[in-house]
């Protein structure tokens, strides 16, 4: 089979991670990069040979590219991503899809109509410990889980891309933690989110560099959830409580793939409990990167699909009108506002096929 053609559009932090994946696969080259930085496309053109650069996003959408990897700052996306569908191209474009949820469903039909694939750059949803946990409730080790923490905030004192943003906590991190905590529970419906976003007198951020938030789901399953770029330590720590124990695993950040695992059976004291169990660990863009090539290949639609990311976007969206509204729980899944979120079947698991993926 011919290698899929990608051409980059911004060679930046994540474009750095995400290549270091594409490029050890043998069914993908890089084909074109666009950036607005000459420094940036001299160094592409160092690393690619023969590749096509330009700080112009025509040069990305020649006859010769299959796929776009947007790797923009996000306020870039919607208008980026609209092009690269209209022209026919495969998308993939990192998280968040865009800054709106009504810009990123726009997207969702643009590609289906277009025929082309529409994907995000979730990857963290694949980091061993989030796939490992997911066995654990899949497999009923903690029975049915009905309270989750999830806390991850970390010291970001440079702002960077984020300069101006309105709501660098709930768009920038808490995207992967909502699409991470899906991951591990197996998709559950949000039902609503109450959420305060601050910003500590320590933080340089323009918007809530800090988020607290109470999220409700179907079933009767309840998330204390608390994220952002301005502690003054980092600090992660997910729990999950079920009707047989409680799991909890600590550690610096999500990304940070050494943990302090443990599982308490009820009302008893944690001990240590190895749950990565025969997993090894894993580079999650690998992961990520191989379900995106079957995608587009036309196999199996994955979990962050546009389509079924629209969900993430769903629930953050109610978060930042919860804190524009000073925190009033706002409703998602039921929410008119996010219909086109929430049309997919319910109850998937995926990371079942997740797991399965990285045996
Ligand atoms: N999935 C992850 O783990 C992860 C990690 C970091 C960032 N991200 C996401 O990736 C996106 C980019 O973030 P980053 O940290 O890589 O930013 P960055 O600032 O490091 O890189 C962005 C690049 O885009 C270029 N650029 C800006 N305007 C452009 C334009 N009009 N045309 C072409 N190139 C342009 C910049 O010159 C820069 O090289 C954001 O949406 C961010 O949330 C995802």
């Amino acid at each position: 089979m011919q290698p899929l053609r990608c051409a980059v559009l911004g060679w930046g932090a994540v474009s750095r991670h995400m290549l270091a994946a594409l490029d050890r696969t043998t069914w993908a080259e890089v084909v074109a990069v666009v950036d607005v930085r000459e420094d940036a496309l001299a160094e592409a053109s160092d690393r690619y040979q023969g590749v096509v650069t330009g700080t112009d996003l025509a040069v990305a959408l020649g006859d010769d590219v299959d796929a776009v990897l947007v790797n923009t700052p996000s306020h870039l996306h919607f208008d980026q991503v609209a092009a690269v569908l209209d022209a026919g191209k495969h998308a993939l474009v990192a998280k968040p899809i865009t800054n709106d949820f009504e810009h990123a469903a726009r997207l969702v039909d643009q590609a289906s109509k277009a025929g082309v694939t529409l994907s995000v750059g979730q990857q963290m949803r694949y980091m061993r410990h989030y796939q490992a946990v997911g066995r654990v409730v899949a497999a009923g080790d903690v029975g049915t889980v009905e309270a989750v923490t999830l806390l991850n905030a970390k010291p970001r004192p440079n702002v960077g891309n984020l300069a101006g943003m309105q709501q660098p906590a709930l768009f920038e991190m808490a995207c992967h933690h909502f699409d991470s905590l899906a991951a591990v529970l197996g998709d559950p419906r949000p039902v609503s989110i109450a959420a305060d976003g601050f910003t500590p007198s320590w933080s340089s951020y323009d918007g809530p560099s800090m988020v607290n938030a109470l999220i409700r789901f179907e079933g009767g399953l309840h998330a204390l959830y608390q994220g952002g770029f301005a502690s003054q330590g980092p600090s992660y720590e997910l729990r999950l409580e079920g009707t047989a124990g409680a799991l909890r695993c600590r550690g610096v950040h999500m990304s940070v793939d050494e943990m302090t695992t443990e599982l308490a059976r009820p009302a008893q004291a944690f001990a240590p409990y190895d749950v990565n169990r025969g997993l090894d660990p894993v580079d999650p863009w690998a992961v990520h990167l191989e379900h995106w090539r079957d995608y587009v290949r036309g196999g199996t639609e994955p979990p962050f699909s546009g389509r079924r990311n629209l969900a993430v976007m769903a629930l953050l969206s109610a978060g930042i009108e919860s804190v524009q509204s000073g925190g009033a729980p706002v409703d998602v899944c039921d929410n008119p506002r996010f219909a086109a979120a929430f049309g997919h079947a319910v109850g998937e698991h995926p990371h079942v096929d997740a797991v399965g993926a990285s045996l």
